[in-house]
């Protein structure tokens, strides 16, 4: 039931790339979007049916033009290149690519389909379908042949097919709703080329986990709770079927944000489980006293959330622990194979005899919030707002975390987050970070010298957390924001970080 994606998209910079994902679990099918070099990690060790390659902002000209890995491309595994990835291939296999003003298109365009090629079959052959490139593939080389060409364009090529290689292309998008027939076009790649059976039935998702897990009675878990979106989710699928059997552990380490132990508290009765707060805020502050590292942080953490947890399952008399723990956290701490980009504190733990469970590790996200909505979460869970595990930890950097610095920064964060609810112009936030830099600069307040912190506020929108825009707020909204932080005796600077990712990541540790 559980069974890892068999559709690998990988992401070579488009908006529209997690378009691809829900047209084909609209479809039934499940499957992970990563970026090239996670998809690098993630296939030494795994073996999808179908990969599809995204279409992206640069041309396949450009000097710093995104490339499909090369274990990918060369793996034998069927490939469906939309726009650039179309480009892609067909430059890789020796045709032109180039930007012709003749053959632009910014919209609705219109094909001929000449040749099924297993991609178009169910398939009107003419089509109204949506597109957006500059560059075109103007010649295709041996052994390639053409699907479907422009109507308007005289001819020129709009889908092709390389039998050998099992490279599939378009130049237009079939993810957008606005291509007659798309959301066919991926099925027809992804079941009736590659084989792959349908995966994604949500209902079915949670009976497989509830009847996995919560049907031994001799189970008894523990889950670490922290009421996002992850181990919210978790709980609504196994509390209904484990009852008493199961106990939501939060942790509070005093690194949480303002009135989040309510809300906390609001989520684990939304998802039906009982819940135990720990406070342990002493414990951390003394372990961390003194650290500045971000690794060494995130290790203090994961050392003392694995014991708190440890105990609280021999008070509850737990054979098992379950966590929430997603594909990404994996894939980040290095765990699929590749590089450590950051160490989760959810991620290779040692539970010595107890059996670890973490049912949605296959999942990504978008797929979690899904089940929350299929579980009747209410939207404060449903659309949370991610949050890393050891939190406000994160959020203080550039000197050692003391009890003063944890309680400014979520001074901050508060006072913020109201700014940004009142106010009206606010472009969409995924996710908001407001931290405190403890390197202290110099400031005048009053008829006096300030020497203190700097409070950098950074919001990102993004689809999928693997790349994200920095969100620019409207002066008037980084005026009331400096006033309001500087009016703090602590505070002397306020910094607005609006570098994208990459090359920055979304949280400062
Ligand atoms: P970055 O900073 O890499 O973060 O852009 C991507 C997303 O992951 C969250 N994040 C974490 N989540 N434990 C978590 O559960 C962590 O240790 C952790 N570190 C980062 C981050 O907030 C963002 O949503």
């Amino acid at each position: 039931m559980l069974t890892e994606p068999n559709v690998l998209i990988v992401d070579l910079g488009s908006q529209l790339t997690l378009l691809i994902a829900r047209s084909l679990r609209e479809s039934g099918y499940r499957s992970v979007v990563l970026s090239p070099s996670k998809a690098d990690m993630w296939m030494e060790r795994h073996q999808p049916k179908a990969v599809i390659l995204s279409g992206s902002g640069h041309g396949v000209h450009d000097v710093d033009a995104p490339q499909p890995p090369s274990n990918v491309i060369d793996a034998g595994i069927p490939i469906l290149g939309i726009c650039y990835g179309m480009q892609w291939l067909m430059k890789h296999l020796g045709g032109e690519v180039a930007n012709d003003h003749e053959h632009v298109e910014y919209g609705p365009a219109g094909i001929n389909i000449v040749d099924d090629g297993g991609l178009f079959s169910l398939i009107w052959k003419t089509q109204r379908v949506w597109a957006s490139h500059g560059d075109s593939v103007l010649t295709v080389q041996e052994g390639t042949d053409i699907l479907a060409t422009a109507i308007d364009n005289d001819g020129s090529i709009r889908a092709v097919r390389h039998n050998e290689r099992k490279w599939w292309g378009v130049q237009f998008h079939p993810e957008v709703p606005h291509t007659d027939g798309g959301a066919v076009m991926l099925e027809n790649f992804v079941h009736g080329i590659c084989g792959c059976e349908p995966d994604w039935e949500p209902a079915d998702i949670v009976a497989g986990i509830r009847s996995e897990i919560a049907s031994d009675p001799e189970v008894r878990a523990v889950l670490g709770f922290s009421g996002g979106v992850d181990s919210t989710t978790m709980a609504a699928i196994l509390a209904p079927a484990m009852g008493d059997r199961l106990l939501g552990v939060c942790i509070d380490g005093g690194h949480l944000r303002e009135g989040e132990l309510e809300e906390v508290r609001r989520h684990a009765d939304a998802a039906g489980i009982k819940l135990e707060i720990i406070d342990a805020e002493e414990e951390f502050l003394e372990a961390l006293s003194g650290v500045t590292d971000a690794e060494e942080k995130r290790h203090i953490f994961k050392r003392i959330y694995l014991r708190l947890l440890k105990e609280a399952v021999a008070k509850f008399g737990a054979t098992h622990v379950v966590q929430g723990t997603l594909a990404t956290d994996e894939i980040e701490s290095g765990a699929t194979g590749g590089h450590l980009i950051k160490s989760h504190h959810n991620v290779g733990l040692d539970w010595e005899h107890l059996g670890e469970l973490k049912p949605l590790s296959p999942f990504f996200k978008y797929e979690v919030r899904a089940l929350a909505a299929e579980l009747a979460m209410p939207e404060s869970v449903v659309h949370r707002e991610p949050f890393p595990g050891p939190g406000l930890f994160l959020r203080c950097f550039g000197d050692e975390i003391t009890a003063d610095r944890l309680e400014l920064v979520r001074w901050a964060d508060h006072q913020v987050r109201e700014i940004i609810r009142k106010a009206r112009d606010v472009p969409e936030i995924s996710q908001l970070v407001i931290a405190l830099c403890c390197v202290h600069t110099t400031g005048v307040k009053g008829d006096g010298r300030a020497y203190g912190p700097a409070v950098v506020v950074r919001a990102v929108h993004t689809t999928d957390f693997m790349t994200a825009e920095a969100v620019e707020f409207p002066r008037e909204v980084r005026r009331l924001i400096t006033g309001t932080l500087t009016r703090n005796h602590g505070v002397v600077r306020v910094w607005f970080d609006e570098v994208p990712k990459p090359p920055a990541t979304t949280e400062f540790e």
